[in-house]
């Protein structure tokens, strides 16, 4: 147990400002030891509704603030943020078993979300309409303003759990949005940190409410109730598209999963790319929705690229997120290294073969690496999120975009080559979100647009793109006559 944690601790939900306690509280676990590691509450519909509430009455007073103060309390959370990188660091390596390494890196991201989020703050204007290009227009002179949508429901995943609340809560507080904030119940605490952070950089009471709680509750009050505006989830596909079903007339950003390819082509120098795609594949054990999971390899670089990634592989050292040399660590939870391991299964019973893994060292799912897997197979038709990656031959890049875009998922995708018609054939033919050229797919810095078409979601994140889903276009006309 380390020090910046202490088991005993309750962890209350966080309304209007203040803890507030439940009647039940669930125990959490370290995915890695499975020492207890907190005791966090379980909301019921009406502490969520309470939550909803003190959000909703907090409207004005976040909305009317000037944008100068929004960015000066986003600055301060930069700083404060940069102060205890550290603390956050342990938090999320402790709750989420994130490797530290990997653990601060996403701590210095949401730093830097946050200052995106300050910027922006200060640059959401609408535009002059040039009434008098119609005959009906003349003598009329009109502007849209961007007005914030309201109060924003915000449904956040484990696997990157304060860089994911970050990418809502900066741009709603950025647009002048109150938000209620139910993070995953494997990771409450990055984002029970992140509402005392809040609090310290000056943002007044109401605007950012936490509630942990089950999904099937808190969840569920969340998307339903009508005072809510906005949705804004990121998640799995299959409650991604039942937050839609549910959500009615309200705006939603749905950031869902994807089985994430990438193409090599025969020109590339192989050595120079494992190690980017040592990181794609297993970063984070492959619970990262832009995760390497397909790769599509020129048949004259096949042999090169399999064995290399192999080896490179091989190398990882697996074991306790809190240590720096732990590249790949627990999976978040038993039962998702029970259903990895059945997908793994269920390659062995097939003609595929596995390389490297498919094994469990310490309770940890080891980096694993199949090839002659089918296209049906679930480690190659649906996402793994976890350590698995499937390596695949190709004879040209038309037939590589045609596999990768033979899935039900489209966020992003890479290439890797030095012909210029290939990466402009692949950038119009992939059907995905982003496109990566000569990089992996699991490429993200946070203020491009971010998000996917098919069933990886719909809307987009990325700091300035966020903003835009979370105002409403006003237009405003003047009669001169
Ligand atoms: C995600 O898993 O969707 C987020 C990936 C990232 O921010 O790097």
């Amino acid at each position: 147990m380390n020090k910046l944690i202490d088991k005993t601790t309750k962890k209350y939900v966080w309304i209007n400002g203040e803890k507030v306690e439940t009647e039940n509280y669930a125990t959490l676990y370290s995915p890695y030891s499975r020492e207890p590691i907190a005791e966090i509450a379980m909301a019921d519909a009406a502490v969520t509704k309470e939550a909803i509430r003190a959000a909703y009455e907090a409207k004005n007073v976040i909305g009317d603030m000037p944008a100068y103060q929004r960015a000066q309390i986003l600055e301060n959370v930069v700083n404060i943020l940069t102060e205890k990188a550290e603390v956050a660091a342990t938090i999320i390596a402790t709750e989420s078993a994130k490797p530290i390494v990997f653990a601060r890196a996403e701590v210095a991201r949401t730093i830097e979300t946050y200052k995106f989020s300050a910027e922006e703050a200060k640059r959401i204007h609408g535009e002059t309409i040039p009434f008098d290009a119609a005959s009906g227009g003349v003598g009329r002179i009109g502007y849209t303003m961007k007005e914030p949508i309201g109060v924003i429901g915000a449904i956040t995943p484990f696997n990157f759990p304060l860089n994911l609340v970050a990418h809502k809560v900066g741009p709603a507080i950025a647009a002048g949005n109150p938000i209620v904030l139910k993070p995953a119940s494997q990771t409450p605490l990055s984002a029970l940190f992140i509402a005392e952070v809040f609090e310290e950089a000056g943002l007044p009471a109401g605007v950012l409410n936490v509630v942990t709680g089950p999904g099937s509750v808190v969840g569920d009050v969340i998307v339903e109730d009508d005072r809510v505006k906005m949705v804004t989830f990121t998640g799995s596909p299959s409650v991604g598209i039942g937050i839609s079903n549910k959500a009615g007339l309200k705006k939603t950003t749905l950031e869902l999963g994807s089985n994430s390819a990438l193409i090599i082509d025969k020109d590339i120098e192989i050595d120079a790319i494992i190690n980017r795609c040592v990181m794609g594949a297993f970063s984070n054990q492959g619970q990262v929705c832009i995760s390497l999971q397909r790769v599509y390899v020129h048949e004259d670089q096949y042999d090169t690229f399999v064995e290399k990634f192999v080896a490179a592989t091989k190398q990882l050292k697996i074991g306790n997120p809190l240590d720096s040399e732990t590249y790949v660590s627990s999976l978040i939870t038993p039962s998702e290294l029970e259903r990895a391991l059945s997908w793994i299964e269920e390659t062995k019973q097939s003609d595929a073969t596995i390389l490297t893994g498919g094994k469990v060292q310490g309770g940890i799912l080891e980096p694993t690496i199949i090839t002659n897997a089918d296209t049906c197979l679930k480690v190659s038709c649906q996402e793994a999120f976890a350590p698995i990656v499937v390596v695949n031959k190709i004879a040209t890049i038309e037939e590589a975009v045609e596999l990768v875009n033979d899935s039900q998922f489209g966020l992003q995708a890479g290439i890797y080559t030095n012909n210029v018609k290939h990466a402009l054939y692949a950038s119009k033919k992939l059907e995905v979100g982003g496109v990566m050229i000569n990089d992996v797919p699991t490429y993200r810095v946070d203020q491009m647009p971010y998000g996917g078409v098919k069933e990886s979601g719909t809307g987009r994140e990325g700091i300035k793109y966020a903003v835009e889903e979370m105002t409403e276009l006003k237009l405003i006309v003047w009669n001169q006559e």
